[in-house]
Order: C-alpha cells, then sequence, then structure tokens
C-alpha cells in the first residue's frame, strides 16, 4: 500500500516539464560537509527527483544508487549523470513499500522528501537502519513557516503543514544517532523555478553509533 502523499503522476508531470525544477545544482548542504564524502564510499539518494544530488555524490567518487518512484526523474536523473561522464544506479520503487537494504550505505542524502506524518518518523528510522555504523544522513527540507513564505514569495514545498519538518519532530525521528549539525533559518534559494526565493529551511546531518 502506497502511502497517502502527493501522487506519482504530479511528480511525473512536474519533471517532464523543461529544465531542472530543482536546478542540477547539489543542495548546498553537501557542499558544507563535502568532507564528509569520501571516494569509494556508498550512498543511497531516496527520493532523488531529477538527480542533482545523486550525480554530485557521484562526481565525488562515491557508489551512487538512488530511489525515487517517479519514472521522469530517473530518466533526468540518468541523462545528468552520463552529461558529467558518471553513473548512478537508479531504482523505481515507493519508498514504503521498498525492501530496504540494512546497514548497506556510508552516506543517505534525502533533500526535501517531505513525506506524511503518518510515514515520515518511519522512513527517517529506515533511513538510520539503512547506514552503516559510522554513515552519515544529510537531510533538507522545509519548516512549518514555509507556508507563510509560499504566500509571500511562492519559493516551494508542500501547502500541508503535515509534510513540513519541525526541528523537535525531526530530532526525535533520528534520536539515538549523533547530531552533528541542526540548522534552521530563511535561506534565499535559487534551485530552479520551484525552489526560489526566500524560504525557511531545516538542514540536518546525523551519524549513526559505531555500535549501532
Ligand atoms: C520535492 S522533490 C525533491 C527531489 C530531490 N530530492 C531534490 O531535492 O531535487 C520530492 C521527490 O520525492 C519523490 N517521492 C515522493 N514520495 C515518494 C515515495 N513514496 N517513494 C518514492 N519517491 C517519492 C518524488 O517523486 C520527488 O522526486
Amino acid at each position: 500500500m502506497s502511502v497517502p502523499g502527493i501522487p506519482k503522476d504530479f511528480w511525473n508531470a512536474r519533471f517532464s516539464e523543461d529544465g531542472f525544477a530543482y536546478g542540477d545544482r547539489a543542495s548546498r548542504l553537501l557542499f558544507a560537509f563535502r568532507d564528509l564524502l569520501k571516494p569509494g564510499q556508498s550512498a543511497l539518494v531516496p527520493a532523488c527527483g531529477e538527480g542533482r544530488d545523486a550525480v554530485f555524490l557521484a562526481q565525488c567518487g562515491l557508489a551512487v544508487t538512488a530511489v525515487d518512484m517517479s519514472a521522469a526523474g530517473l530518466a533526468k536523473t540518468q541523462a545528468l549523470a552520463a552529461a558529467h561522464g558518471v553513473t548512478v544506479t537508479c531504482l523505481e520503487a515507493d519508498l514504503s513499500t521498498w525492501d530496504w537494504p540494512v546497514g548497506s550505505f556510508d552516506v543517505i542524502a534525502a533533500m526535501f522528501a517531505h513525506m506524511p506524518s503518518s510515514f515520515r518518523p518511519v522512513l527517517h528510522r529506515r533511513f538510520l537502519a539503512a547506514l552503516k555504523p559510522g554513515g552519515h544522513v544529510f537531510l533538507e527540507g522545509f519548516l512549518p513557516a514555509q507556508i507563510d513564505y509560499q504566500k509571500s514569495h511562492n519559493s516551494g514545498g508542500p501547502h500541508n503543514v503535515d509534510f513540513l519538518f519541525d526541528p523537535a519532530d525531526i530530532r526525535a525521528d533520528f534520536a539515538g544517532a549523533e547530531e552533528l549539525s541542526l540548522m534552521t533559518g530563511i535561506e534565499t534559494l535559487t534551485e530552479g523555478p520551484y525552489h526560489h526565493g526566500p524560504a525557511a529551511l531545516l538542514r540536518a546531518v546525523f551519524r549513526k553509533p559505531e555500535t549501532k
């Protein structure tokens, strides 16, 4: 049974438009923590969209698996990887029913993978389970305050507050992991036509303990 979220058809239509809905440059979070990314590591990019983060990680020398339910997004991911001369393994799957690997990845990069609160904590626990001990999860999303910025600047994100990232919820989701960074604030996005203008963001990095 799939999650009650934004339907696949919406994403396929969005990713069938010309250009890149959220740009082709990776999240600024990955640039900020570039020192944690090492050639030869394995990375998972759930909800990869059109592949901007997956391709960046591959360019950094990581072996990247990108998962999304949108075939159109995955086709763009493959094309972007080819344009940069790197390889990304693309899998079309619903993250709520995917057979999640356990203890398999050094890095998980989940940007704007907004889900309903009925599923979000489950997904985030899957991230931790899928990491190797000592692995890192990079997480970016919109805060509840983004509702105001949608009204004033149309700068992106789900319009249903239930999908947005409350810092207390995110900390609870990743309880047991080491919080290397959790920052919230207003930043002007320049990530394609659908992430553009002042926005209320959460960016976080968690490390799975070596013993778990
Ligand atoms: C806002 S886009 C973000 C794309 C990309 N991470 C980025 O930042 O450019 C959300 C993505 O989540 C994917 N998605 C949403 N729900 C999903 C689910 N249940 N399973 C797999 N992918 C899902 C959509 O297809 C879409 O690509």
